[in-house]
């Protein structure tokens, strides 16, 4: 597509559709009844069900975490609810749209355009600079140039990182990387962010400050956050919560688990002194 003069492989959609404008759906951003992702194990009879009949509702605004040891299926649920597995049972609607009923086409737009992502390892394209790699879903969602650079050096700034628009990924901290990578997944307005352990690679400062900004952007701007993560600190900085164990996916209603010190308890707390 002219007009946009980078060299990082994703183009607006097509000429003239424009982003994409969502409505409230009527049923929650995200809303899953019963999904499940089944996976051909060798050797073995039955399929795995790595994600087990799990269903989920985001609303507006509100903060998921979800806990799980490795391989409960965190990652598998957040890729089937961010439309990048279209191979599961059950029903997704996104914004009030069965997810089922789209073409390819559709449901890249409205992933581009609805959902932003945050990942582990930061996932920036090494060879673009920092305003480049947050345009990189304004282009997959059909915004004019103008309006994507503007956007995109809005959401850098936000992030703290308005003077570092030309720096590589290779120049940048861990953090800073990170903190990119934010940009970029709000850089759409997103109504959902889904972050899987975005503080995974971060040491314990670094991460809870990164967490912090993660939180206080999406709470700014109203927007649902689904994290996945290892970490309680990280979790008990979210709304609710959620643990997930072979497939399943439980509520936890018990705020005081997710608030406990990370310190041992002392003999008076445990009621032996
Ligand atoms: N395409 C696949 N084929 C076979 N097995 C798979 C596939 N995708 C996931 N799995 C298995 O499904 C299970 C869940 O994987 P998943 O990556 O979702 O776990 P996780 O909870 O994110 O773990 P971690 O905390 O280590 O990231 C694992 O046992 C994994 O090996
Ligand atoms: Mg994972």
């Amino acid at each position: 597509m002219k007009g946009w003069g980078y060299d990082f492989g994703y183009r607006p959609g097509s000429g003239g559709e424009g982003p994409i404008l969502m409505g409230t759906g009527p049923t929650g951003l995200i809303d899953a009844r019963e999904v499940s992702v089944a996976v051909k194990v060798p050797h073995q009879p039955e399929p795995l069900m790595v994600v087990d009949k799990v269903s989920f509702l985001v609303q507006p605004g509100v903060s998921y975490a979800v806990l799980g040891r490795s391989g409960a299926g965190k990652t598998s649920l957040l890729s089937v609810l961010g439309l990048l597995n279209a191979d599961y049972t059950g029903k997704l609607m996104v914004d009030g749209v069965d997810a089922a009923s789209l073409s390819d086409r559709a449901l890249a737009r409205l992933r581009a355009g609805a959902l932003g992502f945050v990942f582990q390892s930061y996932s920036l394209i090494p060879h673009l600079n920092a305003l480049n790699n947050v345009l990189v879903p304004c282009a997959a969602a059909g915004l004019r140039r103008s309006v994507a650079v503007k956007q995109a050096k809005q959401a850098l700034a936000d992030v703290g990182l308005g003077d570092r628009l030309g720096a590589m990924p290779v120049q940048l901290s861990g953090g800073e990387q990170q903190r990119v990578a934010i940009a970029r997944a709000l850089v759409n307005h997103p109504r959902v962010v889904l972050a899987d352990e975005p503080t995974g690679a971060l040491d314990i400062d670094t991460g809870a400050s990164v967490m912090g900004l993660l939180i206080e952007r999406v709470k700014k701007a109203g927007i649902a956050l689904v994290v996945v993560t290892h970490d309680r600190q990280v979790a008990s900085m979210c709304d609710m919560h959620y643990i997930m164990d072979r497939g399943g996916l439980i509520q936890d209603t018990s705020p005081q688990v997710w608030q406990r010190p990370r310190r041992a308890a002392t003999a008076e707390e445990v009621g032996v002194a």
